[in-house]
């Protein structure tokens, strides 16, 4: 996987040079490249930003200099808006394209070309729960951190890993102009924009590397232990938060751990984790019970969530 990421802080990035990305990127399973958006300025100040049209705080990075970046990165011509219909405003545009409909890009992606049927690959069948959706992604994605964007998930972040090509544009000050990411959607690439939470940045540069290591640690190869990966929080259909660990000893500083880790009974071992994942989601994460799938919820699980208060009767469980 080819990592581009562009931002007027590339040395940010440097920390990715360490630990497991970095070992990853020695392994050659990832090449990262940072790199500075002031190269594409051709005035003595390299200025990236503007002041906002029709006023207001703050500065807003101006579209040709992000748009002579990514054009090389893209290795796109630079070329007027295709279609313009002069009538459409920004605010008509939707928000994120549907994943599906960048399926229909078959022109600018030679890996659907070679695929017309749109066959699952081995890694799909594998494991199709946790990697339900995953071909709804292009070769190339241009992806934008944002404030004011849908989350970034882990089912976005299993679909962007099998990418061959990420491209990273990091905001500052108050954003880039609007119109940049709705150019190159128009040129027929992949472009999200996320935010990772509901909070407020300096900039996309934190968001970037939160993003990159949820990414890049699924890449095949990556993780010494990839079970590990299938077990967590947040995999596959029917995402739960983990049930709790603990290691030896099994008595510290006078707490001792739940009786039944310790009894060797591998089936009572599974049910109590099991439990306690849906009890700890039902308490903390109460939305993401509410996204089960009740028919794909075992007897014994919808005993579980009937005890805490969950009507499991319907398409999905409804507290009651
Ligand atoms: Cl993606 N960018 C910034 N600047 N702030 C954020 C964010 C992104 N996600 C949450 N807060």
């Amino acid at each position: 996987m080819l990592i581009d990421i562009v931002s007027v802080f590339p040395e940010y990035f440097s920390v990715l040079d360490l630990s497991l990305l970095g070992k990853a990127q020695s392994k050659g399973l990832v090449e990262v490249r940072a790199h500075n958006l002031r190269d594409w300025t051709h005035d003595v100040h390299h200025s990236v930003d503007d002041t906002p049209v029709g006023g207001g705080a703050g500065m807003v990075m101006k579209p040709a200099v992000w748009a002579e970046c990514l054009d090389e990165l893209l290795g796109l011509e630079p070329q007027d808006m295709p279609q313009v219909d002069p009538t459409a405003e920004l605010w008509d545009e939707p928000v994120q394209d549907s994943a599906a409909e960048n399926l229909d890009d078959t022109a600018e992606n030679p890996d659907d070309a070679a695929n017309p049927d749109n066959t699952v690959d081995s890694a799909d069948t594998a494991d199709s729960a946790s990697t339900a959706g995953t071909t709804d992604v292009a070769d190339t994605v241009l992806i934008f951190p944002n404030p004011s964007a849908p989350l970034f998930t882990q089912r976005d972040a299993t679909q962007l890993s099998h990418a061959r090509h990420l491209v990273f544009g990091c905001g500052r000050y108050e954003g880039y102009d609007a119109r940049v990411p709705r150019y190159y959607k128009a040129r027929g690439v992949d472009v999200r924009e996320y935010s990772i939470g509901d909070y407020v940045l300096n900039g996309g540069e934190v968001a970037v590397s939160v993003m990159l290591e949820a990414i890049t640690r699924l890449l095949p190869g990556f993780m010494g232990n990839p079970e590990s990966i299938v077990e967590e929080s947040y995999t596959g259909s029917n995402a739960l938060l983990e049930h709790l660990q603990y290691t030896r000893p099994t008595t510290w500083r006078g707490i001792t751990v739940p009786a039944v880790l310790t009894s060797g009974d591998h089936g009572k071992v599974d049910r109590y984790r099991r439990d306690q994942a849906l009890a700890r989601t039902a308490d903390i994460r109460p939305d993401l019970i509410e996204k089960l799938d009740c028919a794909a919820l075992s007897k014994a699980d919808r005993k579980t969530l009937i005890a805490l208060g969950w009507e499991v009767s319907g398409r999905n469980p409804r507290k009651l």
